[in-house]
């Protein structure tokens, strides 16, 4: 993936205001010197939601969601990172920078991206003028709203249908061709691949055409779904069909309910449970799992009751396990055999279907009643067996409450603790100690130098580097001396894009903490708080390089430099 240049993005970010951007989407009320409105991230009745124009960035006091534009882009829009930055950039007139390569690799996408459509648009036609695939479809109850919210086309019969009406050059049929439509025989002659079938198109976060699922409309007319190859768009790990269609539904998804069928996908929404997707003939893999619960808390796995269905759910299991943060919930739903969705729905409707849901066996229960299938839970061999299954998949579950509950469970069914399974978190260096009190418990220093900068980042030309507090050996000395780099780098940075700075360290939670912290007194205050905490910390260093001086002096003895460096610093001590 192209990288994007850090200055850009501070760039980016300076010449967009958050208020904009986020006014457009959720109404926003100001209040003082911020905004507020209820937050479009969770639940709620009463205003939790801030904006601050000058920090700019948000935070809701509710659910602790907060960030940038460019955060507040990935997550109300759903974007990925790179689609964020396009999109602000075209708000602003800025051109995303990009190598020549890029560049031209670039255009080949689009042009592939445009050859996917042209396909899907000439499919949906087909379908207008053929009345077997419409009979095909009223047959299976397929109104026209639904055809026309998943683009449902028909690919004629014949050997050169698409071919003959897209292939019209050279270069359009290199593209059509890369773009996983064509089929070749032996003899190295190309011909359409989806032949005689409904097509469904497979979209892209972003509602791009990128692949297809081609469904035969007779029995024994080959394999019954076809679905596109894996191409320089299309992986099928990791696309989900129906999430546009879901994310076009739903302002907020509480739950995302994954299928094994285009079919009950497509039903279950023209019914009105508009959360479901499709896994596109595979197990669910991480990749997916990451998506499900990247774009919803709970998720609901639907398969057949019979041993596949089984199976299959193992595995989705298996890759949600290590994605279990708190906060989100996986459930399981066995369906009575013979049935799918697709039936189940349109058989007892959409009410049936969600009380079936509701009765939907949790990951826990799931989890211990596999492990535990062909175990004597009766015998001392049986509970020594089921744990020694148990730890390994229960240390892949993330630190939190659900992985605690999961290992109380083990210890309650088999009496055998499973501490020993996750070993402990590794010690956080900077933020914890920067977010937390001293032990004198009042702010330490170098907390509070970071607290007045996040407040005013401009502050940090008030200290010249070199800095002399710099060897200074506090928690959060480094990370203070890299804040004033990019203040100095940046004198007209934002709290916001100075945070932006850290969006991929573990830091950042703690950084956005002290931003949002209410901090008594005015810039001159925090102005003279900042130079108080740089000179206080410089004493510090003196003095810890006198107690390493003198801790060497009993240890070793000093030479005559080390003798000189001491009497000089303690002359400065006391001259300070
Ligand atoms: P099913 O065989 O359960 O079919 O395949 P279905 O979804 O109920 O289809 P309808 O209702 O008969 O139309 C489930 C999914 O497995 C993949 C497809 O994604 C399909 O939707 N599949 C199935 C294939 O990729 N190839 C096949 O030949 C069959
Ligand atoms: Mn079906």
């Amino acid at each position: 993936m192209a990288r994007i240049p850090d200055a850009f993005i501070d760039e980016l970010l300076a010449r967009t205001d958050i208020v904009e951007v986020i006014s457009t989407r959720v109404p926003l009320k100001r209040q003082g010197k911020e905004y507020s409105a209820c937050c479009p991230f969770h639940d709620e009745r009463s205003p939790s939601f801030t904006v601050s124009p000058t920090k700019q960035f948000y935070h809701c006091f509710g659910c602790g969601a907060h960030g940038t534009a460019l955060s507040f882009l990935m997550n109300y829009d759903r974007l990925e990172f790179l689609d964020a930055v396009e999109e602000l950039a075209r708000r602003n007139g800025m051109e995303v920078p990009r190598e020549t390569q890029q560049r031209n690799q670039d255009n080949d996408t689009r042009d592939l991206f445009g050859a996917l459509e042209a396909a899907a648009r000439f499919f949906q036609r087909q379908l207008e003028g053929s009345d077997k695939a419409r009979a095909y479809l009223d047959g299976r109850g397929v109104d026209a709203a639904t055809r026309a919210q998943f683009a449902i086309g028909y690919a004629p019969d014949g050997f050169s249908a698409l071919k003959d009406a897209l292939g019209t050059d050279e270069r359009r049929m290199k593209l059509l061709d890369r773009a996983g439509l064509f089929s070749k025989n032996d003899r190295g002659h190309t011909y359409d691949k989806f032949r005689d079938r409904v097509m469904f198109p497979i979209y892209d976060r972003r509602g791009r055409v990128i692949a297809f699922g081609g469904r035969v409309l007779q029995k024994d007319d080959g394999p019954k779904y076809l679905n596109s190859p894996e191409t320089a768009l299309f992986h099928k790990g990791r696309e989900l069909y129906g999430l546009w269609q879901v994310r076009q539904a739903n302002q907020k998804i509480a739950r995302l309910i994954v299928v094994e069928g285009y079919m009950d996908v497509v039903s279950l929404f023209q019914f009105g449970v508009k959360q479901a997707v499709a896994t596109l003939g595979t197990a669910t893999t991480p990749d997916h799992a990451e998506l499900l619960f990247r774009n919803a808390p709970d998720v609901y796995f639907c398969f057949d009751g019979d041993a596949a269905g089984q199976r299959a759910a193992w595995r989705a299991l298996e890759s949600v396990l290590p994605r279990m943060k708190d906060g989100r919930q996986a459930f399981f739903l066995f369906l009575p055999d013979g049935e799918d969705p697709d039936t189940i729905v349109r058989q007892e409707g959409a009410a049936a279907f969600d009380a079936r849901l509701q009765q939907a066996m949790p990951l826990s229960e799931f989890f211990f009643q596999e492990l535990g299938k062909d175990i004597r839970l009766s015998t001392l061999d049986g509970k020594a067996r089921l744990a020694e299954r148990a730890r390994p998949l229960l240390a892949q579950i993330p630190d939190g409450a659900f992985g605690d509950l999961m290992r109380q469970r083990l210890s309650e069914i088999t009496g055998v603790g499973a501490a020993t399974a996750s070993a402990p978190p590794p010690a956080k260096p900077l933020p914890r100690a920067a977010a937390h009190r001293s032990a004198g418990n009042k702010p330490s220093l170098v907390r509070s130098a970071i607290v007045c900068l996040l407040h005013k980042p401009s502050l940090a030309l008030a200290l010249q580097p070199p800095h002399a507090f710099a060897g200074l050996r506090l928690p959060g000395v480094e990370l203070l001396l890299e804040l004033l780099d990019i203040v100095h780098a940046r004198p007209d940075i934002t709290t916001g894009v100075l945070l932006e700075h850290f969006a991929e360290r573990e830091e950042l939670p703690a950084l956005q903490k002290l931003a949002m912290q209410e901090l008594p007194g005015d810039e001159n205050i925090w102005q003279a708080e900042l130079l108080d905490a740089a000179h206080q910390m410089e004493r510090q260093l003196l003095q810890q390089r006198i107690d390493e001086l003198q801790v060497k002096q009993r240890n070793i003895g000093l030479d005559e430099a080390d003798k000189y460096e001491l009497r000089a610093l303690l002359q400065a001590r006391v001259a300070r």
